[in-house]
């Protein structure tokens, strides 16, 4: 009886939210299970030394002519996108991996597109995305989740095997825009917002209608910054070569605005709008971040470090002259 009861109370008086396993419980929307609290209640990987998201300090971005352009495949075709989710947390869209590939941009092999997702605020004005730069958040970040092909699709594999290179997430911020001619992708995408308002709710109706390349148009995919790190939900675990994309996808206010005035978290009652879904940065604890180009150092005086770098490639350049 007295356990019937505390497991009562518990279940009226805990936190409603959303479990890896029947053990943890964590959210985005409640103190007492906010990402603040995830290192302690989900602490296997939440609380690592290589955690995503991160503040992309453009000043200490170290150049590799490694990071060439990405191969993608299937991203124009219209039949890739199986359902849209939510997901009690996100909106989530299935991708066909049978068709959707990435390669190329120093990633160790062939990738196999798996589902997007999207990170929001509250409104289309305020912050909303997980990544920042020099301290800059945007209203929204999309997540294109890719699965090392060895994994046969299966995220669930890659995370089993503890494999720093098991995922590639692509992260594009979005921005709004006042121009609603250029979205109509994503007009036809947030009409679907309606249709899955209560977690766990799926629609299957959006085949054949929207392209991955048409929700990226005109963004440049040449140019982004990589850096090793983690899943930025529970349980965190690091596994992740992120490819955080400089330009932005530029999306109408109205339709940024839809995110997070439709559909609603998992388990709660009365029902709470998904807003804020997104992680706080992470430290870097001595991870790099690379891009095609070294990040310009604005500040007064060389460091000496730096100084002597300069001398260094100078003379080298001096000296590759010579041997013209
Ligand atoms: C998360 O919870 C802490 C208290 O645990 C609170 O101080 C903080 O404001 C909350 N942050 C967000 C983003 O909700
Ligand atoms: C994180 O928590 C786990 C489990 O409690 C512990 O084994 C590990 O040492 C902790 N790691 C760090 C970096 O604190
Ligand atoms: C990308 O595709 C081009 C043309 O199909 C091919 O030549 C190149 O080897 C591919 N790169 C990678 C890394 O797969
Ligand atoms: C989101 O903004 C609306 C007003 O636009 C406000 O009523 C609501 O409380 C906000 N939600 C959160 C979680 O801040
Ligand atoms: C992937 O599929 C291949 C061939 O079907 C199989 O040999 C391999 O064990 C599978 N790998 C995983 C991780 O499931
Ligand atoms: C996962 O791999 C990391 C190294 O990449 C290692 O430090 C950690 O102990 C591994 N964790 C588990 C649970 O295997
Ligand atoms: C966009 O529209 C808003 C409200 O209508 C206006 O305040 C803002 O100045 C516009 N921005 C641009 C860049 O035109
Ligand atoms: C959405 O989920 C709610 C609650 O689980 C359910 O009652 C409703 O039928 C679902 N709607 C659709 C369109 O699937
Ligand atoms: C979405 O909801 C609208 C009405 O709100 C309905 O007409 C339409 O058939 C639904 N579409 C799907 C794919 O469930
Ligand atoms: C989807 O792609 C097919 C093949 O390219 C094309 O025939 C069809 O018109 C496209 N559908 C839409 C709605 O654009
Ligand atoms: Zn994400």
């Amino acid at each position: 009886m007295i356990i019937l009861l505390v497991t009562c109370l518990a279940a009226i008086l805990c936190p409603t939210a959303h479990s890896t396993d029947s053990t943890v419980a964590w959210c985005y929307h409640e103190p007492a299970c906010n990402f603040t609290k995830w290192p302690k209640i989900v602490s296997q990987f939440c609380n690592g030394s290589r955690q995503s998201p991160i503040d992309i300090v453009t000043a200490n971005v170290q150049a590799n002519p490694k990071l060439t352009t990405f191969n993608f495949t299937g991203f124009g075709d219209n039949a890739t996108f199986m359902t849209i989710l939510n997901s009690g947390d996100s909106v989530v869209v299935n991708l066909d991996g049978d068709t959707m590939t990435v390669e190329g941009g120093d990633l160790p092999g062939l990738y196999t597109s798996v589902q997007f997702h999207l990170h929001w605020g509250n409104g289309s004005s305020g912050p909303g995305s997980e990544h920042t730069v020099d301290g800059k958040k945007y209203p929204m970040e999309l997540h294109i989740v890719n699965v090392h092909s060895k994994y046969n699709g299966s995220v669930k594999e890659a995370l089993a095997a503890n494999d720093t290179t098991g995922l590639a997430v692509l992260g594009f911020f979005i921005e709004g825009t006042n121009d609603t001619s250029n979205t109509k992708s994503w007009k036809i995408l947030t009409s679907y917002l309606s249709n899955i308002t209560n977690a766990g709710n799926t629609t299957s109706d959006i085949m054949n209608q929207i392209t991955m390349d048409s929700l990226l148009e005109n963004v440049d995919r040449t140019k982004y910054y990589r850096y090793q790190g983690s899943l930025t939900t529970p349980s965190c675990n690091e596994v992740v070569i992120w490819t955080v994309f400089k330009d932005t996808i530029k999306v109408s206010h109205e339709l940024i605005s839809l995110f997070s005035s439709t559909v609603h978290f998992k388990d709660t009652s009365p029902q709470i709008l998904i807003t804020n879904n997104f992680r706080g940065v992470q430290s870097l604890n001595g991870r790099v971040v690379t891009s095609q180009v070294a990040g310009t150092v604005t500040s007064a005086l060389p460091s000496s470090a730096t100084a002597t770098s300069f001398c260094i490639t100078t003379i080298f350049l001096f000296s590759s002259l010579c041997w013209l």
